[in-house]
């Protein structure tokens, strides 16, 4: 059985061995490189060659010098040492060195020379058939890895647009339900906006900053499903409009409840009306359990509801707005939101005024609700 031709290298300095050896090869049909010395074969070398056979004596690099040079390489190419009769203690150490076998010369028997360089060759053809498998296995594990990165970030997008586009559209509908009255028009944009300049004024991540901002926008949309007209008329509410008004944080986190990336949000929608000391709704928690944000959702609410004028009160200026803001920290705000709000009203940092309606300083009122 004789395998595909192949490349091989031989070197031997004894040109007689080299040139036997060579013609041998040639006969079975192989492309032969010949060279004299270690050296010489390591300047020809290289990956494309299928087989080595090395000379074990040779001035200069001897034949073990030479494989540890090949070994260095990482070619993976077979290498059979030329040993003299009777030299087995060479035979083994060039096993050890790694050479995949050794041939006796002078060589007598050339059917058993054939055979052990088929072997060798064969064994070369696996190596690099293995290689190849292995690099096109990890080409195509490389190009599957970036296609489902590819796919998951149109995925993550696509996510991403239907988000906005769901929250957009309850917006829409929020915002249309404010701007039928003339007294709530603008309420979440101006809440949204207070909202903003306390968090970056807080120093708040910009993950937190796009819950906020959510959140508020989102905070009153319990009143979608109240009867209008109700938070319309004039005059104070009766008991029982009251309690239904009440309802609106619970009834704007179940509305959000569905769509399951807006949780933190639905947490401060429903907890929007509660109080530092406990005494708000729906849940009547207060201190540590109100987080940072919905912290500071209470504060803005509740300032634009202070400012805003309502069908059966006149509303508060900035400076007595923010006079009741300090009255109730503790009880009913966080002292640092209001300290930090108060900051920015009088200060006028980042106020956006054409969003905002406001009175000048005039007497005091004794209301307010969100
Ligand atoms: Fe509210």
């Amino acid at each position: 059985m004789n395998a595909q031709p192949a490349k091989i290298l031989i070197t031997d300095d004894d040109s007689l061995v080299r040139d036997a050896v060579a013609k041998i090869l040639e006969m079975f049909g192989h492309q032969v490189v010949p060279t004299g010395s270690g050296e010489e074969a390591l300047a020809v070398l290289d990956k494309d060659f299928d087989l080595i056979i090395l000379d074990i004596n040779m001035p200069g690099m001897d034949g073990f010098e030479t494989i540890t040079a090949i070994n260095q390489r990482g070619l993976d190419i077979p290498v059979l040492f030329l040993t003299g009769a009777g030299s087995m203690e060479y035979a083994i150490k060039a096993i050890n060195l790694g050479a995949y076998d050794f041939i006796q010369k002078p060589i007598e028997d050339i059917d058993l020379f054939n055979v052990k360089i088929n072997r060798a060759i064969e064994k070369r053809m696996f190596v690099v058939k293995e290689k190849t498998y292995k690099q096109n296995l990890e080409a195509e594990v490389a190009a599957k890895t970036r296609e489902l990165a590819e796919k998951n970030k149109l995925l993550r997008q696509y996510s991403h647009h239907l988000e906005v586009a769901t929250v957009n559209t309850i917006i829409t509908l929020q915002t249309a339900l404010e701007e039928k009255d003339r007294y709530t028009a603008g309420h979440t944009n101006r809440v949204t906006h207070y909202s903003i300049l306390i968090g970056r004024a807080m120093g708040l991540t910009p993950e937190e900053m796009a819950i906020l901002d959510r959140a508020c926008q989102l905070h009153d949309i319990g009143k979608l499903v109240i009867d209008v007209s109700c938070i319309q008329k004039p005059g104070p509410l009766t008991d029982e409009e009251w309690h239904l008004v009440r309802k609106h944080p619970e009834i704007g986190e179940n509305i959000i409840k569905p769509l399951a990336f807006l949780e933190r949000e639905g947490a401060i929608v429903r907890h929007h009306h509660e109080r530092m000391d406990g005494k708000g709704y729906p849940d009547g928690i207060g201190g540590s359990e109100l987080d940072l944000l919905t912290r500071i959702v209470t504060v803005a609410d509740s300032y634009d509801a202070m400012t805003s004028q309502r069908s059966y009160r006149i509303n508060l200026s900035r400076e007595e707005a923010i006079a009741e803001l300090r009255r109730c920290v503790g009880s009913q705000f966080d002292p640092e939101v209001v300290n930090v709000f108060a900051a920015i009203l009088l200060e006028n940092t980042g106020l956006n005024h054409t969003i905002l309606r406001e009175r000048q300083p005039q007497q005091s009122a004794d209301f307010f609700a969100g």
